[in-house]
């Protein structure tokens, strides 16, 4: 059976004014692998992830998703585009003005879900990560852990085809890391495509799997990791 393309880049191009950020970037990506993304600060492991997500357009290059081509998507398809990826941000963007329930509610609904069923996956997603107890505080109120956790409920309680997640252990310490990993080792055999993007060695070290090291704007790695 041939296997189905989740993601791949053809040619990438990034540059900010004129620095280049990415280059020549040729990446395919499976549905259903669970991939690291790694390389040391300012390599560039945000803005691959940012491209993925339509959230910047490449200089050049062509960016697929899912069969769709994202750096041609105009803005009305990008929400077709986003239903489709679990986005783990590395500042986390939870809504202030919002309790921890309803930052997860408040997408589920954007979605398209009803009320009760956003609620109840809502509520399920902040179980999984540990989180119930603190379903009615604001994001400010909680730890830079708990609220790396609301991050990540968030980003799975609409149960994505593709999971992006940017430095998600952070601010986690080793217990929460190594739970969390597991959850997306989990959600990565129920079938999602998961890239992970970390500098954390433990990380890497903690599971074998595909690891693509980013240096110098380029993918100076692709293989098994440890190898
Ligand atoms: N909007 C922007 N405008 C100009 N330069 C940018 C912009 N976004 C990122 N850069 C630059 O691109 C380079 C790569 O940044 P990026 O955030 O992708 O790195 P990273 O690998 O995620 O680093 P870290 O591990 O610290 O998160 C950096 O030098 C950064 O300063
Ligand atoms: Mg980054």
């Amino acid at each position: 059976m041939k296997k189905e393309s989740m993601i791949r880049l053809r040619n990438l191009e990034k540059s900010y004014e004129q620095r280049r950020i990415l280059r020549r970037i040729d990446l395919h990506i499976e549905a259903g692998e669970f991939v690291f993304l790694t390389g040391p600060s300012g390599a560039g492991k945000t803005t691959l992830l940012r491209l993925l997500y339509a959230a910047e357009r490449p200089t050049s290059g062509e960016v697929w998703v899912a069969g769709n081509r994202v750096d041609e998507m105009n803005s009305k398809s990008l929400p077709f585009l986003r239903r489709k990826i679990g986005v783990i941000f590395q500042d986390f963007k939870l809504l202030k003005r919002k309790s921890v329930l309803e930052n997860l509610t408040f997408v589920l609904r954007f979605h398209g879900l009803a009320q009760k069923e956003a609620h109840r996956r809502a509520y399920t997603a902040l179980k999984r990560l540990g989180l119930q107890h603190r379903q009615a505080a604001t994001p400010e109120s909680l730890s830079g852990g708990e609220q790396q956790r609301v991050a990540i409920a968030r980003a799975l309680a609409y149960q994505p085809r593709l999971i992006l997640a940017d430095e998600p252990t952070g601010n986690l310490d080793a217990d929460l890391a190594a739970e969390l990993l597991s959850l997306l080792c989990d959600i990565n055999y129920q079938g999602a495509t998961v890239v992970v993007a970390t500098h954390d060695q433990s990380l890497l070290a903690a599971i074998p799997a595909r690891t693509l090291i980013l240096h110098r704007g380029q993918i100076e790695y692709d293989g098994f990791w440890p190898p």
